[in-house]
């Protein structure tokens, strides 16, 4: 039940760190990927990695902070893959500013990829997924978005809290027609965007979150195991936050 052979998945921020490990694994239970990311030279890598594991997969240039950026991008996953049936909102930037020292552009510039970015691809996706009366889509808030800022900013927290207000509204609007959308909330994991940030002692499971505790989550999402699951946020966190 987890095979995706003949989906097709459109990863933002597969790159690097999380968004790399989802769509390695995605692209190994058979999905055709779109590795996108706004630095495309580590997506064109991973997609030609894929392809030489014997994966379907390219690389596709996205700054989902840009509106027009986006719609290229599906236009264009469209005419290379075909129909979208999974769509992983990955692609995020952290800030570890103390708040006082949070500006407007950091707000922003936060806010408009961390949030607007996933409202966008969202709004873009949905409307086909609805009309093929299926379709997944997967958004990565954060543990910072439930708990407030550990470490992290309010531009931060604030973006990836309403990563989960957003995700039941898309919830509720595809529920109608098949289309499921979830949200995992990582806890600290290991990628550059927390580099040493984080003790690994203070998960009751004692360590740090890897990408791959991350991509399991958006795996099972991903899948058909998941049907009867929308609106909800998994916590990945290793019980740093039990609810
Ligand atoms: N690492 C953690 O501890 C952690 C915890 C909770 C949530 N998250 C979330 O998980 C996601 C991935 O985090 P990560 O640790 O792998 O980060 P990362 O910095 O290692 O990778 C992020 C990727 O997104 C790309 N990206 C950045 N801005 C972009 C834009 N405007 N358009 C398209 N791509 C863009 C980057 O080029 C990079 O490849 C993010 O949404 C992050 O907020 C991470």
């Amino acid at each position: 039940m987890l095979d995706l052979t003949g989906k097709t998945a459109v990863v933002t921020g597969a790159g690097r760190g999380i968004g790399e490990t989802i769509a390695r694994l995605l692209a190994e239970q058979g999905a055709a990927v779109a590795v996108v990311d706004i630095n495309l030279d580590p997506a064109s890598g991973v997609a030609g990695t894929i392809q030489s594991a014997g994966g379907s997969a390219v690389a596709l240039h996205c700054d989902v902070s840009d509106p027009q950026s986006i719609s290229r991008l599906f236009d264009e996953a469209e005419a290379q893959l075909g129909s979208v049936d999974i769509l992983v909102n990955n692609a995020g930037i952290g800030n570890f500013k103390p708040m006082p020292e949070v500006t407007l552009e950091d707000w922003d510039r936060v806010v408009d990829i961390n949030l607007r970015g996933v409202h966008l691809c969202c709004q873009r996706a949905i409307i086909p997924m609805c009309e093929r009366k299926s379709g997944k889509i997967i958004n990565i808030s954060s543990m910072g978005g439930q708990l407030g800022g550990l470490k992290v900013a309010p531009d931060y927290t604030a973006a990836k809290a309403g990563v989960i207000g957003l995700t039941k509204s898309y919830a509720r609007y595809g529920a109608r027609y098949g289309v499921n959308v979830n949200a995992v909330a990582p806890g600290p994991t290991a990628t550059e965007m927390v580099a040493d940030h984080f003790d690994p002692s203070s998960a009751p499971l004692g360590r740090l979150g890897t990408p791959r505790d991350i991509a399991n989550a958006v795996l099972f999402l991903a899948s058909s195991m998941s049907d009867y699951i929308t609106g909800a946020t998994i916590d990945v966190n290793g019980g740093m936050l039990m609810r």
